[in-house]
């Protein structure tokens, strides 16, 4: 029999074809339904860009702003939502409180379909589905955050666009332009990705014919991984260990000394540069700028030169979007479900895609434990053990 060809952990294994995005690491480009994400990023706002990717074109104005109504209309924060989130304990990780309320969600809009058939829905269902949570998960989000610091939550307001509105409901305040702008652009960069591993989790459970809530779970179960999402989250532990850039080389000398790995640089797909970073580095420093804090920078830059120079290793989006997040006022904790807020988008428009032509995934594997072995007359004897008698801890 010949061995099979083990691609471990599916690198380089193409399993299905999509039109929603295309990732070339040879030019180092992104393309969302065809466009550059670098244009979409310096042209559209984030409503445009989630219309883009689920529907294939970008909305003429009047299909905006009906867009934006739409999605106006679903902001609120149910309060069976809010309950499920006060549940949580507040020193759980935010992921596990916005995965909750996902979950909660789901159960609520799937209640009373009877059987799991008719839970999965039908494909103008699901679209309005995708964008009802894409409206509502700012106020998740942002709740969250807010309920940490023990603050209230914030109304949403209907005379503002998504991002501002996002930033609205965190702070509480009239978030400036310029920060507003570099949100955006961070939503527009995080919002797909084709099969990454949270994304290809939703697709998995959707070829399973489950329902777009529990594909959206199992996605950000995924996302919360260092290995993925997760990773803007661990950069800045990163910059907060080292602290300045005059620290940089000693903490590195020690860091791969240790064979740690960087949280923010290389990528399975990109292998000499993401795509996404000059983007949001522009962002980055438009922040810089914006708050007088060249510190920043300087340390960013620093650890980019050294880390590269060493390793030939490239940054990858988490590592701008980190700092970015910081600078304009996020708890560490809460960037990873600030990637969950712009990437409902890719994962729903390829729960869609996988769910307008789908095939059950389920690959093979290759066995490698014992031999076949036999029982030969072996009875466990259960009845000598009196339950009584064990210990308390072995019962648990
Ligand atoms: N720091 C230090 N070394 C790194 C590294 C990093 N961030 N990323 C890759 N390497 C090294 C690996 O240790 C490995 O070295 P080896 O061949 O001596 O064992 C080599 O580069 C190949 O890395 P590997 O992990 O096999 O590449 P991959 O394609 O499987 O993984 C990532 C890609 C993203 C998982 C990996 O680069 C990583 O862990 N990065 C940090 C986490 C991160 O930023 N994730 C966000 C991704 S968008």
């Amino acid at each position: 029999m010949t061995e099979p060809d083990i691609k471990k952990g599916l690198a380089g294994v193409v399993v299905d074809t999509t039109a929603i995005s295309k990732v070339n690491p040879e030019t180092n480009s992104l393309l969302y339904r065809g466009y550059p994400v670098q244009e979409l990023a310096d042209t559209q706002p984030f409503e445009a860009v989630a219309y883009l990717l689920w529907n294939g074109e970008l909305p003429t104005p009047e299909e905006l702003a009906a867009f934006r109504l739409e999605e106006r209309k679903h902001r609120t924060l149910a309060d069976n939502v809010k309950t499920a989130i006060d549940l949580v304990p507040l020193d759980a990780h935010p992921m596990d409180e916005v995965r909750t309320a996902v979950s909660v969600i789901g159960a609520f809009e799937t209640a009373g379909t009877g059987n799991v058939l008719d839970a999965v829905g039908t494909p103008s269902e699901n679209l309005e589905r995708s964008l009802q949570l894409f409206a509502v998960l700012p106020a998740i989000v942002s709740y969250g955050q807010r309920r940490r610091r023990g603050q209230e939550a914030i109304e949403s307001r209907d005379d503002l666009d998504y991002a501002a509105n996002f930033l609205w409901l965190t702070f509480g305040d009239e978030p400036e332009p310029a920060v507003v702008d570099a949100f955006n652009r961070s939503m527009i960069l995080y919002a797909e990705h084709s099969f990454n591993a949270s994304t290809f989790t939703a697709r998995v459970i959707t070829s399973t014919l489950s329902d777009l809530y529990s594909a959206v779970v199992g996605a950000i179960g995924a996302l919360k991984g260092p290995l993925h999402g997760g990773a803007n989250e661990a950069v800045m532990h990163i910059f907060d260990e080292i602290g300045s850039a005059d620290r940089v080389v000693p903490w590195l000398d020690a860091a791969l000394a240790e064979k740690r790995k960087i949280m923010g640089f290389g990528h399975r797909v990109y292998k000499r540069g993401d795509s996404r970073v000059p983007t949001m580095k522009a962002a980055l420093d438009t922040l810089v700028e914006h708050y007088y804090r060249p510190d920043v920078a300087e340390l960013y830059e620093t650890l980019e030169r050294e880390f590269v120079s060493r390793k030939g290793i490239y940054p990858n989006l988490d590592y701008p979007s980190g700092p970015a997040y910081n600078l304009i006022g996020y708890d560490t904790l809460t960037f990873t479900p600030l990637f969950i807020a712009a990437r409902i988008v890719g994962w729903t428009s390829h729960i869609l895609e996988q769910q307008a032509s789908n095939a059950l995934i389920r690959p093979l594997s290759a066995y490698n434990g014992v031999d076949e072995r036999h029982i030969d007359g072996y009875v466990a004897d259960t009845a000598a053990i009196d339950v009584q008698e064990r210990p308390e801890e072995a019962i648990g």
